[in-house]
């Protein structure tokens, strides 16, 4: 019965066309029934038969589209909206107060289980802080160093050259913490992820309750913009969990914006200096094309306004 089923499907398949007529439809019920009975042995199968499988073929050919549609969202995780950002055009700079607070966050919240092992608290300086105030919040971690004359590692308070801390030893330590699942280094995440600023921005403050009829495992929250939309970080960020000192109000997306700022920043850190390195080359290429074309007009002049004249003698 199988392969007789088989036979009709891949027959009508090629009556597409003709199945979409209406009488088609009408018949393709009943038909469809009398094609998932007829046996291996049935001769021909009736043209009501195979008109209805080339319409169970058209159907079908519809919903798998869709299927793959709908995967492919939930794998790819939800379309991140655009946001503004104080970084986004080409004469534009970060907010820098904003990189201040981000910090904050990052570091109240988010140090607790992800690294920024390529970030030093001296890249901080002139950007977020000044010296002194770098150096006492490097002052308050502690690094190990050595070996001592003694040959042994001890700790000391962290300096300006030293590297963010990390939470973890190495990466089981953090997947056992975790539940198996590694929270990654964050210090180029805005540059490592599609739409980095937005992505992170939506990922933050996206949680919500998982729709009906989807249950997750324990150790996993439901998020729409994260691949999959089960993530095994919960929601960090709530209002008035960071305290500012500059006074903004701390709601959790204010948070968000300001951690995602940090984030940029700590990805392409020479973005502001290299933008301005740009406005001057075009500055510059534009004034020497402008003398470039005065020099050559300038140059060609004798040779452009002679008139040669040849006068022949017989
Ligand atoms: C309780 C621990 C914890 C805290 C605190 C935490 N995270 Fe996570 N984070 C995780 C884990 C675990 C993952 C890995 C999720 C996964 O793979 O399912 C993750 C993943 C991420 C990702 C990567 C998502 C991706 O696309 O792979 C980003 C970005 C992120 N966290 C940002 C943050 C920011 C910003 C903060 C601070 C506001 C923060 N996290 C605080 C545990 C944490």
């Amino acid at each position: 019965m199988r392969s007789a089923l088989f036979r009709t499907l891949g027959k009508g398949l090629g009556l597409c066309a003709e199945a979409s007529s209406t009488r088609a439809m009408q018949q393709s019920v009943p038909a469809l029934t009398a094609a998932m009975s007829s046996t291996a042995s049935d001769s021909e199968p009736s043209k009501a038969a195979r008109y209805a499988a080339a319409l169970g073929g058209v159907i079908a050919g519809i919903f798998g589209a869709s299927c793959v549609a709908t995967a492919s969202e939930a794998g790819d995780g939800l379309h991140a909206p655009h946001y503004h950002w104080s970084f986004d055009g080409v004469l534009d700079s970060y907010d820098h107060g904003a990189i201040r607070r981000g910090h904050k966050v990052y570091q109240q919240v988010c140090a607790a289980c992800h690294s920024m092992q390529y970030l030093h608290w001296r890249q901080l300086v002139g950007v977020c802080y000044t010296e002194e105030e770098a150096k006492a919040l490097a002052a308050e971690t502690e690094v190990e160093d050595g070996p001592n004359d003694e040959g042994e590692m001890y700790s000391r308070p962290g300096r300006l050259f030293d590297a963010f801390p990390s939470p973890y030893m190495n990466e089981q330590h953090a997947r056992f913490a975790n539940g198996g699942a590694y929270p990654p280094d964050l210090s180029l995440i805005s540059g490592g992820r599609h739409d980095g600023p937005n992505y992170i921005f939506s990922l933050l403050t996206g949680y919500r309750d998982p729709p009906a009829g989807i249950s997750l495992r324990e150790g996993l929250y439901y998020n729409p913009y994260f691949p999959g939309g089960a993530i095994a970080m919960p929601k960090m960020l709530v209002d008035g969990g960071v305290e500012y000192e500059d006074g903004t109000p701390s709601s959790a997306s204010q948070q968000a914006k300001d951690v995602v700022t940090f984030l940029a920043w700590s990805s392409y850190p020479y973005q502001d200096e290299m933008r301005v390195m740009g406005i001057k080359a075009c500055l510059m290429i534009s004034l020497l094309i402008g003398f470039a074309a005065y020099s050559k007009r300038l140059r060609w002049a004798p040779i452009k306004s002679q008139r040669i004249v040849m006068d022949v003698v017989n």
